[in-house]
């Protein structure tokens, strides 16, 4: 179940936002998040008391993200063990709840294994779940300490291509501290050369439909107090063609083996833009987002989300007529093509940070590479 509070602290917001936590009240333990739906206007907590919960969450990008679907289904198979729920189906409806993100599988097996190993040893549901829970916890603080890391390679990176430049970078999509234990992918990067004095702007793209940039970069870049301008997807072109943009920052959802790179659509867009304009194009993610079980770019499943996402526009407090409970902004009946995602080739991308380091060229053997030297630390 899941149970909605609006904070109450006012104009007093936290330093750190809390995107997610494991909190014990008497009544059992929760996972809280911070409703991402309602942002930038409210800052509301969702209460999952459940792991159906969660899953409605991560359907409908309460949580959402690819390092936080990762942490967000671990504390879910967590959440299932400690209030003795079957964790086997658990497990498999969260890894089901969204298809392209691989951190989500990879959280979600991460602390069903830790489960699995302590109840082999112990015998005790209990043991069992602490370990699930202690499994979801180390998740969390090493996606901020991963955060902390690319930040450092990709500001060296950006540094190396552009030696002594004030940074306008374009970004895609939300990659902060709200898909993120720590600081995030791509945005942690800006943040880091806007705190040492090196961003010159972050163009924020609105990313249609559901205009994460608009409404949760430029909320993460207003906190931070860097210079920041929100512009229309479309709009990117003319931005390259004025010579305003040195290089593109983003994330990623899953990374295959061939370096082929699934992420928000209309990332692929700007891969071929910043290709014919002579720009980097730079893929910020953590290992866990490469998946060696992906062979290419074309294996990847895309999510393709429901049409009213892209006939309707839904904003809080108006009165709502569409079918998916917006304003309609097509005729009734407007079919949609609305994929979450698209895939750029490999050949497009400069560069992939993270934190174990940079790879250019991207190729299927310095990923490999990459990803066995990260195993042994
Ligand atoms: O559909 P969303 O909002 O979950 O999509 C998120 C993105 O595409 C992000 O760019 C990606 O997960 C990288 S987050 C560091």
């Amino acid at each position: 179940m899941a149970d909605q509070q609006a904070r109450t602290d006012g104009d007093k917001r936290p330093t750190e936002i809390p995107v997610i936590r494991w909190e014990e009240p008497p009544e059992g333990p929760v996972l809280v998040l911070l409703d991402q739906t309602r942002l930038p206007t409210e800052e509301v907590e969702l209460v999952c008391t459940d792991a159906p919960a969660l899953v409605e969450a991560i359907r409908s990008l309460a949580v959402r993200g690819a390092p936080l679907l990762g942490i967000a289904g671990a504390y879910g198979v967590a959440l299932a063990a400690v209030r003795g729920f079957e964790v086997a189906e658990a497990a498999r409806a969260l890894e089901g709840a969204r298809p392209t993100a691989v951190n989500l599988s990879v959280g979600v097996r991460r602390a069903q294994a830790a489960h699995q190993a302590a109840l082999a040893k112990t015998g005790d549901p209990a043991a069992a779940a602490a370990a699930a829970l202690a499994a979801a916890r180390t998740l969390h603080r090493e996606d901020a300490e991963a955060s902390a890391r690319m930040a450092a390679h990709g500001l060296a990176l950006l540094e190396e291509l552009q030696p002594g430049g004030g940074h306008r970078i374009l970004t895609h999509c939300n990659t902060g501290s709200l898909v993120s234990g720590g600081e995030g992918t791509a945005f942690a990067v800006a943040l880091r050369a806007h705190r040492e004095g090196r961003l010159r702007r972050l163009w924020v793209d609105e990313t249609r439909p559901l205009l994460q940039g608009a409404r949760l970069t430029a909320y993460e870049a207003a906190r931070s107090g860097m210079a920041y301008t929100l512009l229309t997807d479309n709009a990117a072109g003319s931005l390259f063609a004025a010579g305003e943009v040195d290089a593109v920052l983003i994330g990623a959802d899953r990374i295959a083996a061939d370096g082929s790179v699934a992420n928000k659509v209309g990332s692929y867009p700007l891969a071929v833009l910043a290709r014919y304009h002579h720009v980097p194009f730079i893929v910020v993610a953590p290992v866990t987002t490469i998946d060696p079980d992906t062979p290419d770019g074309a294996s990847i499943e895309v999510e393709q989300r429901p049409g009213f996402e892209v006939t309707e526009v839904t904003a809080p407090q108006v009165p709502v007529t569409g079918a998916g409970g917006g304003i309609p902004v097509a005729p009734l009946g407007t079919q949609a093509y609305n994929p979450a995602f698209d895939v750029t080739p490999p050949e497009l991308v400069t560069a992939i940070v993270t934190e174990a380091g940079a790879v250019s060229p991207v190729t299927a053997e310095a990923l490999g590479t990459l990803c066995a030297s990260s195993r042994q630390v």
